[in-house]
């Protein structure tokens, strides 16, 4: 991103906060969150286990101090990202917050080390509290939802599945009294329980004995409805998040299809709208931004904008030197165009409507006679100024050589903004005569 665009976001940062600072305070909080779920993973499947095989004290005692300090870190951490709220963004200061409301209690209870400091046997249980801390994970995975390609809800999926089984299958071993000589064997045949219990297969070659095993069984059974209707859920949810672009792509071929039925289009008209189409959909063009955008209070409308017309900004030369506030007017109202080689943009004398800026592609700008190009127009090129500047018809006439992807500013547009920036209309006006003598 240019250097303008980046000024310009920091601008719109809470003041105070440099560029720079924000950025490494981020660049460690992802760092540090990943430690958080990589050591609560650990903890979470390495605790249960401890219920039923005996951990070598020293692995014992390591676990319990690291897992004590980090979770205390983390509380540390988090309470000051929470006060210090320019190095936060908005939206996690509002999961901190109500995680603080919530959760602060059981978390610090996680940070203790109890097995450490009681070492009395029925207390040696507390240690199991430091699992509340897969809460928080849940509660913080569940509220970045957004942010998760397919691949990524799936692996959560599997990853709250598998956590789940080995629960299960500790608590059985631990029911069945096999606590503290449990072999690799033992542990596959309760995982082998457990998953065929939860997913209701129960092939009954491992059949519960006593009442208690019955009712974990009963209990066993339960969980994995919901698991069910979790991962039915989940699995919906991953197949109907849809891609814009191929159910545009897929609508507008059902309308040609419709149009030819109706119509009888010619085989070469069908052919080249199938193009088109094609066209939009291979670049990513079904998807229209203007209802998301709408949605947005104005300054979020304003930064989402540039980010939308990043690709164009950067192009046009036009918009280097511009003054930033220039910039993120005309990133709101350019309006987006393909147009298919061959096409006419507009003819000479047309009425002048709007100003053209190219984004890929090639316009050649024909006089009257329309025979050999005066003008052969690239990325970063505008056309369609000089009708505007001078409220006459159009004074030549733009053809796409290329398939082009074009941004377009309103005439009305075009001169409230031009004229609140007399620097930037100035260049462009110079070059428009040099343009109109030649022309
Ligand atoms: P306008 O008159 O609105 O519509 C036709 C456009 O072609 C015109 O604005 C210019 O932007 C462009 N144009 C005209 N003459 C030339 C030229 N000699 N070189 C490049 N572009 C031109």
């Amino acid at each position: 991103m240019r250097d303008q665009n980046t000024s310009h976001f920091s601008s719109l940062a809470t003041p105070g906060d440099s560029e720079e600072s924000r950025r490494v305070s981020q660049k460690f909080f992802g760092f540090w969150n990943t430690l958080i779920v990589l050591v609560t993973t650990f903890g979470s499947f390495t605790i249960p286990f401890s219920l039923v095989h005996q951990d070598p004290n020293t692995i014992f005692y390591y676990r319990e101090a690291i897992l004590t300090l980090l979770f205390g870190l983390d509380i540390v951490f988090s309470r000051n990202r929470l006060k210090a709220n320019h190095s936060v963004q908005l939206f996690e200061i509002t999961i901190l917050r109500s995680y603080y409301k919530r959760w602060l209690f059981l978390d610090i209870i996680a940070a203790i080390p109890f097995a450490l400091f009681f070492p009395f046997p029925i207390l040696e249980y507390l240690r199991f509290f430091k699992l509340v801390k897969v809460v928080y994970l849940a509660f913080i995975l569940a509220r970045t939802h957004i942010h998760l390609s397919n691949t990524l809800l799936v692996a959560q999926v599997l990853y709250w599945t598998m956590l789940l089984a080995h629960w299960c299958s500790c608590g059985w071993l631990y029911i069945r009294g096999m606590a503290g000589n449990v072999t690799t064997s033992d542990y596959i045949e309760a995982l082998y329980w457990t998953v065929a219990t939860l997913t209701s297969v129960g092939y009954g070659d491992i059949v519960p004995a006593t009442d208690t095993e019955r009712i974990y069984t009963v209990v066993t059974m339960i969980l994995g409805y919901s698991l069910m209707g979790y991962l039915i859920g989940a699995v919906a949810g991953i197949l109907s998040k849809k891609n814009p672009t191929w159910e545009k792509y897929q609508q507008n071929l059902e309308q040609l299809t419709n149009a030819t039925r109706h119509a009888q289009l010619p085989l070469d008209l069908q052919q080249r709208i199938h193009a088109y189409f094609l066209y939009k959909m291979e670049r990513g063009f079904g998807y229209d931004e203007s209802s998301f955008i709408k949605e947005l209070p104005q300054g979020l409308r304003a930064e989402v904008s540039l980010h939308f017309r990043q690709e164009i900004i950067e192009e046009v030369p036009l918009f280097k030197d511009a003054p930033d506030e220039f910039i993120l007017e005309v990133a709101q109202h350019l309006a987006e165009h393909i147009i298919p080689a061959g096409d006419y943009i507009f003819k000479v004398g047309d009425p002048g409507d709007k100003m053209y800026f190219i984004s890929r592609g090639e316009v050649s700008v024909y006089n009257d006679t329309l025979k050999t190009p005066i003008a052969a127009l690239k990325a970063g090129d505008y056309f369609g100024e000089i009708s505007l500047f001078n409220d006459i018809p159009r004074t030549a006439t733009a053809k796409a050589h290329t398939y082009c992807h074009l941004y377009s500013l309103d005439k009305d547009l075009f001169k409230n903004i031009f004229d609140r920036f007399p620097n930037v209309q100035a260049k462009i006006f110079n070059k428009a005569e040099i343009r109109r003598k030649k022309g």
